[in-house]
């Protein structure tokens, strides 16, 4: 009988511990957690208790765990943006087979290091870019893979983020501000170009960026408007955005996540996404405290955000292809929606709460729509899925869907969709992919 495969897990954060945790603890007989690095006692004590980790495994800082002998075959690394570089190379060399997630890092140079370190090192560094791994992104590779489109001309794809998400993680959130974490064209849409990266096998040859921070700025409030939604704000009731409707009273969060939270509270659960980002209490009293007195109080139109609201990537391929990436976070629900236009039939999708694919055949006029396995696991599946062919391929049973060489494609598309967009300029990807490999020498 299989035995499971022991991991060690280093930030036990919303991702860490809900997304990836949560596999261990569906699936005993497949992954086991062993040790765990979380500097909040809170967040460890969570996951040892629900682990059944024993203390002599439980650390403040990644940098014990790693400095102990290997204390299991793999590690997953679910720390914030900035701090992925350091624990994924130490992990590695201390030869763990890591998965690390996204992105990667938040600068070229880091991501060069640990394509570079995964290599010299031989161990798997498989990046979270956990859409490839849902049923539904692996059904629209498949059409595409099968070539009933025939040549495809055009590719439009659309990441419509919630005008809610948007402020809560773009506006007030941890990625509200390049400099403490990265560009929202990485943070958000790595997952988007890694997606074009898989489908479409001819690579990028010049790119184009638009995009600004177009709304949530101090110049949008009057000064009538205080600070804090919870500081008696005029306009609190009307506003999209404030934050005791989406945290409090839940009125403008989407119907299903506000219905969840109540069940939650009403239960004596802890919150799920995104109140479980405020505090691991699930009452009234505790939000309203962090509200009071946190980041997820401030009023959108006075935080100390920087990062875009919109953001367009136009992609010329080798071939000819024209592809159009669209990010925005002003959208009425949370979804994906692309088409991919072909010499024998157009493909229209969409992947959020109601996900379909529909093929429309030119020849015969014929339209069908590609059954899809319904999802059980954040991200559409992909939160879960990722998790399995991980520890398949630490199994040495299957090769990892992706390496870090691959990974490390999707990421340079989007720094040099941001060089574009700052620079205004036109971007020579072939020119861009030496300048990574300069970087590669300069290291080693
Ligand atoms: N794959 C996806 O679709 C997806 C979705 C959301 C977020 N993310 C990414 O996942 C990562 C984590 O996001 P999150 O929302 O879980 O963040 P989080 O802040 O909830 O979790 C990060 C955790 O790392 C811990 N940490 C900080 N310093 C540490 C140290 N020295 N040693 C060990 N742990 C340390 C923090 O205390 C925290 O608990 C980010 O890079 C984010 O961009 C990926």
């Amino acid at each position: 009988m299989k035995q499971p495969i022991d991991l060690v897990l280093i930030g036990a954060g919303q991702r860490g511990a809900l997304a990836y945790g949560s596999y261990a603890l569906a699936r005993p007989e497949d992954a086991r957690i062993v040790a765990v690095a979380e500097p909040d006692p809170e967040r460890r004590k969570r996951v040892a208790d629900q682990h059944d980790i024993d203390d002599a495994m439980c650390f403040a800082d990644w940098r014990e765990l790693t400095s102990r002998s290997q204390l299991a075959r793999g590690a997953i690394i679910a720390t914030q943006d900035q701090d992925h570089v350091p624990p994924a190379v130490a992990a590695m060399q201390a030869g763990y087979d890591v998965l690390l997630e996204k992105p990667m890092a938040h600068t070229l140079a880091g991501c060069v290091q640990l394509v570079q370190t995964a290599e010299h090192t031989g161990r798997i560094l498989q990046v979270c870019h956990v859409l490839r791994y849902s049923p539904f992104w692996r059904a629209l590779h498949e059409v595409l893979e099968s070539g009933r489109l025939g040549d495809i001309i055009t590719v439009e794809h659309r990441e419509n983020v919630a005008f809610w998400h948007m402020a809560h993680s773009f506006v007030r959130g941890n990625w509200r501000n390049a400099a403490l974490s990265s560009p929202m064209i990485l943070a958000k849409c790595c997952h988007d170009l890694d997606i074009r990266v898989w489908n479409l096998s001819s690579p990028v040859q010049r790119l184009s960026s638009f995009g600004s921070l177009r709304h949530f700025r101090p110049e949008n409030a009057g000064p009538e408007i205080p600070d804090r939604c919870t500081d008696g704000c005029p306009v609190e009731q009307s506003c999209p955005f404030s934050a005791i409707g989406v945290y409090l009273d839940f009125r403008i969060l989407p119907p299903e996540t506000a219905r969840q939270s109540e069940k939650d509270m009403a239960a004596g659960n802890p919150p799920s996404w995104p109140l479980s980002v405020l505090s691991a209490e699930n009452t009234h009293a505790a939000r309203l405290a962090e509200l009071q007195s946190g980041p997820y109080g401030r009023c959108v139109y006075r935080c100390d955000n920087d990062v875009v609201d919109h953001q367009t990537v136009s992609m010329e391929l080798e071939n000819g292809t024209s592809v159009v990436l669209v990010m925005h976070g002003h959208s009425n629900e949370e979804h994906r929606s692309m088409r991919y236009d072909g010499t024998r039939a157009t493909l229209r999708a969409r992947f959020g709460h109601h996900s379909e694919i529909t093929i429309h055949d030119h020849g015969t006029n014929h339209i069908e729509q590609i059954p899809l396995d319904p999802s059980t696991s954040g991200h559409g599946g992909g939160d879960h899925g990722i998790m399995a062919d991980f520890i398949r391929a630490v199994r040495g049973e299957i090769a990892p869907l992706t390496s870090a060489r691959t990974s490390l494609e999707s990421h340079l598309l989007a720094f040099a969709a941001e060089e574009a967009r700052t620079h205004g300029t036109i971007v020579d990807m072939p020119a861009f992919r030496t300048r990574a490999d300069e970087v590669t020498q300069a290291q080693f």
